[in-house]
Parts: C-alpha cells; sequence; structure tokens
C-alpha cells in the first residue's frame, strides 16, 4: 500500500493541486493530510473544498482550529493573526464547520497522524528538535508517526537504544522504515515551506517497501503570490514563498 502525506496547504490552492498531481503520477490512492488547510494562503475556501471533494482526511492544524476559536489566534504572530481574520470573514459557514470537525490526531494500522505533538494537553507544541519529540515518541502506538506544523520536513528517528538522531528533508530523500526503531516524520509543508527551499514538501509511504520518500515538488508560486497581495493581505506572506522562509 501506499499512502501520500500532506501538510500545512494554508489556503495555497496553486500549491496544493501541484501536490496532488505529482501524487495522482505515483499511482497513489489514499492521501492523508496533517493539518493548517487555511490561514496565510488566499485560497482557503477552495483549498477546503479540494480537501473534501478528493476525500482526504485530514487532523486538525492550530490555525484550522483557530478559525473558530479566536483565543488562539492570540498565539500568532501579527502576520498570521491579520491572515486568520481574513480567512475567518472569507470562508463559508459550511467549511468553518467542516475544520471544527477536524480530529486532532488519527491513529491507522501503519501510522499515527497529528499536527504538532501527540500530546493530548498541547497538540500544537512543535517538535523541533531531538528533545521536543520524546513525549510525542511515548505516546506513539504505531511505528510510524506524521506531523507538520513547523513547515520543515525532516525526520526524527528512535532507535532500540532510545537514542534520537534526525535527518533532513530539504531536499529529496529516503528513509528506510528499520525494525526496532520508530519515527516522527516532518511531511514538511505543501503550501509555505520554511526550510530555505521554497519548493512545496509531501511525504510517500511504501509500506511495501518500507520506504518514506519526501518529495519536493515546484509549482507557480508567482500566480499564488500574486492572488495575496491582491486579497489585501500582508506583502510578507507574497514574498516569503519565493524565498521558502
Ligand atoms: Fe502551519
Amino acid at each position: 500500500m501506499k499512502y501520500a502525506i500532506i501538510s500545512d496547504i494554508h489556503g495555497n490552492l496553486e500549491a496544493l493541486e501541484t501536490a496532488l498531481k505529482e501524487i495522482e503520477k505515483e499511482g497513489i490512492k489514499y492521501i492523508f493530510s496533517a493539518g493548517d488547510i487555511v490561514g496565510y494562503g488566499a485560497d482557503p475556501e477552495k483549498c477546503i473544498e479540494l480537501i473534501r471533494s478528493r476525500g482526504i482526511s485530514s487532523v486538525m492544524g492550530n490555525h484550522d482550529y483557530a478559525v473558530n476559536n479566536t483565543s488562539e489566534e492570540e498565539l500568532f504572530n501579527s502576520y498570521a493573526r491579520l491572515a486568520i481574520q481574513w480567512t475567518r470573514n472569507t470562508i463559508s459557514e459550511d467549511a468553518k464547520n467542516f475544520l471544527s470537525s477536524l480530529p486532532f490526531s488519527v491513529v491507522k494500522d501503519d501510522f499515527t497522524l497529528f499536527h504538532g505533538a501527540l500530546d493530548e494537553e498541547s497538540p500544537f507544541n512543535y517538535i523541533l528538535m531531538p528533545a521536543d519529540s520524546e513525549l510525542s515518541f511515548q505516546n506513539l502506538t504505531t511505528q510510524v508517526g506524521f506531523f507538520g506544523h513547523s513547515h520543515v520536513a525532516g525526520c526524527f528517528i528512535k532507535s532500540e537504544n532510545g537514542i534520537i538522531s534526525y535527518r533532513s528533508g530539504i531536499i529529496d530523500c529516503e528513509i528506510s522504515i528499520e525494525e526496532g526503531n520508530k519515527y516522527l516524520i516532518n511531511v514538511g509543508s505543501v503550501g509555505q515551506p520554511r526550510d530555505g527551499n521554497p519548493n512545496g514538501a509531501f511525504a510517500i509511504f511504501d509500506t511495501d517497501k518500507r520506504i518514506v520518500r519526501i518529495k519536493r515538488f515546484a509549482y507557480d508560486i508567482e500566480k499564488a503570490s500574486k492572488k495575496i497581495i491582491d486579497a489585501g493581505l500582508p506583502r510578507f506572506l507574497a514574498e516569503r514563498l519565493f524565498e521558502g522562509v
């Protein structure tokens, strides 16, 4: 079985459409989203429609959550706050209800899916370094977990002796899933990468070959960026897409 795991689309329709085309080329039918469908980008409603029409299961990201929970936006920086207020005023009631229905995590036979951390009390904590991943590894009941949130693709590997190491996913890479190890894989961001590579990112999990591939893809940044400016959103949100920051 092959799964694609996407995350942090952030209302970037051009990036989402390109990611879905790449996934189709790979012949993958089962797609999961690790959250943050909306926020920052100019097409939140269309991204939600596409996720729903393709039957993609998603977990709740902090921006998805903030649409219906204004207290969450107090934790946001000024750009994120302006963008979530714009998103809240732009999307339909139906889209808001869909976002409020998303679960914080999903456990499948082959993997677990979450947005920030496997932490019931603080699901939007960040896993940036090996030390941040300890609690999530403790709570992980499958061998592999996929997440997003930092917009930086990479993999935390916990070996049998408990040592946690890290592998970057800034460029295309393959991670082989070996017995005895556990894996927390940040699939990166479809719509707003922040690891210095402006190409979008997602992961492919081949459960027969026991391989996870982090794939990077180019998309029409010019178009997505222009829409952000035309929508009256902060210019920085348009410019950062070209830099991957
Ligand atoms: Fe995000």
